[in-house]
Parts: C-alpha cells; structure tokens; sequence
C-alpha cells in the first residue's frame, strides 16, 4: 500500500533526526566539526593563535597543544565551555555551538 510506505519512510527520517540530535561529539559528523571550527575561527581567533604562528605574549596557546595537555579530555572541554573563560568572560555560545566545538577540539587530537 503506497500510503503505508510513505508513513513508514516519514518515521524513518524523523527517528534519523532524533538519532542525529543525540550523536555524542566522540562520534562526530564531519558537519559538527567544520561548524565547529567556524565558531572558534568566529569567536576564539581574537586571542588563540592557529598552529605554527608565533603566539605573542598578549595572545594564547593554538588549541593543537591545548589538546595535548595532560588531563584534556572531552569531558574537561565540556566542563572549559560551561565555565567563564577569564580573560574572554563575555562570550556565550549556544549549547550546540559549544558542542560543536568540543567535536572540533577532539578532531584535533
Ligand atoms: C580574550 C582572549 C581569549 C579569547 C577570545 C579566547 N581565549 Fe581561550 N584562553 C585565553 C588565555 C589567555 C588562555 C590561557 C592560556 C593558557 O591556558 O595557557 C586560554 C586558554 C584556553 C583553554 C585552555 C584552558 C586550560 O586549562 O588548559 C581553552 C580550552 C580555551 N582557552 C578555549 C577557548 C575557546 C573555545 C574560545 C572561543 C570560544 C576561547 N578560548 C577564546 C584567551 C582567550
């Protein structure tokens, strides 16, 4: 029956929606981490400088050593983005961006 396939396909692509919202960062899509990386090349490049650049000292460390620091883990980068970040106090991203983010920071590990 077509209209019974048709109910069929819509829950599919509905419960591959919810399965998407729910993905943990570990298993991040490429999607995740390439936002992710526009929301720190948008928000953290103020300060933060990118891999192989000279880091002055009124700028902080590229977040390719950042991840190597021991005890660094998903769950201290969760923890780092719930936080104010002195001297960036201001910033507040969405729950999302944050996630996406943490996806970028592992992908660099
Ligand atoms: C106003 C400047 C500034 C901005 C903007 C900024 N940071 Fe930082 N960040 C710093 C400084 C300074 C440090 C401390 C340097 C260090 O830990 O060696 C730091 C350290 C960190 C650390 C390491 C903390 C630790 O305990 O090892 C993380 C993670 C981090 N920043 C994430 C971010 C993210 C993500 C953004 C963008 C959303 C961001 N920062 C934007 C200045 C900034």
């Amino acid at each position: 029956m077509p209209g019974s396939s048709l109910r069929a396909k819509a829950t599919f692509a509905a419960s591959a929606l919810l399965l998407a919202a729910h993905l943990p960062a570990g298993d991040a899509s490429a999607d995740t981490i390439s936002r992710g990386a526009a929301v720190v090349e948008q928000w953290c490049r103020l300060c933060h400088v990118h891999a192989g650049e000279t880091q002055g000292s009124d700028m902080a460390p590229p977040f390719e050593e950042i991840v190597k620091r021991p005890g660094h883990d998903e769950a201290f980068f969760v923890r780092f983005l719930h936080e104010d970040h002195f001297p960036m106090t201001t910033y507040r991203l969405f729950e999302e961006e944050k996630r996406d983010v943490v996806a970028w920071l592992m992908s660099l590990k």
